[in-house]
């Protein structure tokens, strides 16, 4: 009988620290049903529990999630308000059962750009999980990777301007700072559902040297068996970070 792909996960003894995922194709699951897409966005949310609860058993220390792009503001506004109504729903229902688990959430993103209701959902989820120490788990809303960079350039120039920092000083670890990931190890795995084959603004700074798994299931259809195949792939990976091979 095959060993089940947490034993041989667990065999391989590799596990990525950090995995972050791009959520795709929740419309495309809903057109693929007459459903309205805001219905794909619901389904997505149970996939977001299986993939929380796969990271845990898995040991996957924080796990980093794409859940509204500076882009999507650019969606129509029906659809803006489901997902900000579901990232409401998500702090609600989740809360307490995130900590009772030790996943401790961090929203993270240009929050100033979120409606009062959906700020005191990522107060209410933050401040609830603030102990957890299982998994680090982050939601990226209204995240861009350029605009994060941009933020980070203006922080460091303010500092230089103001004589707190000589220019020349200027490093890697410095601009890693000012990024809304300050702190954590970048992400070693990369998964994108449906698919699609593009990195879409997410992490464009840490994901530097991420390995990548595309997955064609539709974000709504992930299960934890799909993350374990992932993790199961990197296994397989030989990382060099432009080195030569060691092996
Ligand atoms: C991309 O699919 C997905 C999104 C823009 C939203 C992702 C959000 C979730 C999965 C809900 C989870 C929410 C929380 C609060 C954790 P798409 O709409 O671009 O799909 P398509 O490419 O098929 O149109």
């Amino acid at each position: 009988m095959a060993a089940d792909p947490l034993s041989l996960i667990r065999a391989n003894g590799r596990v990525p620290c950090h995995v972050a995922v791009i959520m795709d194709g929740n419309g495309r699951w809903a057109s693929k049903r007459g459903l309205p897409r805001h219905a794909g966005h619901w389904e997505g949310m149970k996939a977001v529990r299986e993939a929380v609860e796969g990271a845990c058993a898995a040991g996957v220390e924080i796990l980093t999630l794409f859940a509204f792009s500076t882009e999507n503001w650019k969606r129509p506004q029906s659809e803006i308000d489901a997902l900000m109504q579901l990232l409401c729903a998500y702090a609600e229902s989740e809360h307490e059962d995130l900590a009772g688990h030790g996943v401790e959430v961090r929203v993270l993103g240009e929050i100033s750009r979120l409606g009062s209701e959906a700020r005191a959902a990522v107060d209410l989820i933050e401040d609830a999980t603030r102990d957890g120490a299982v998994l680090r788990l982050n939601l990226m809303v209204s995240y861009g990777g350029r605009e994060e960079i941009v933020r980070a350039a203006g922080r460091l120039a303010e500092r230089v301007r103001d004589g707190r920092i000589d220019p020349e000083a200027i490093d890697e670890d410095m601009v890693e700072r000012m990024l809304f990931t300050r702190g954590l190890p970048d992400p070693d795995l990369l998964i994108r559902t449906s698919g699609e084959l593009r990195i879409s603004n997410f992490l464009l700074w840490q994901m530097a040297y991420t390995e990548f798994h595309i997955a064609s299931v539709l974000w709504p259809d992930f299960t934890r068996k799909d993350l374990f195949a992932a993790i199961l792939d990197y296994q397989r990976r030989d990382r060099r970070f432009g080195r030569v091979a060691t092996r």
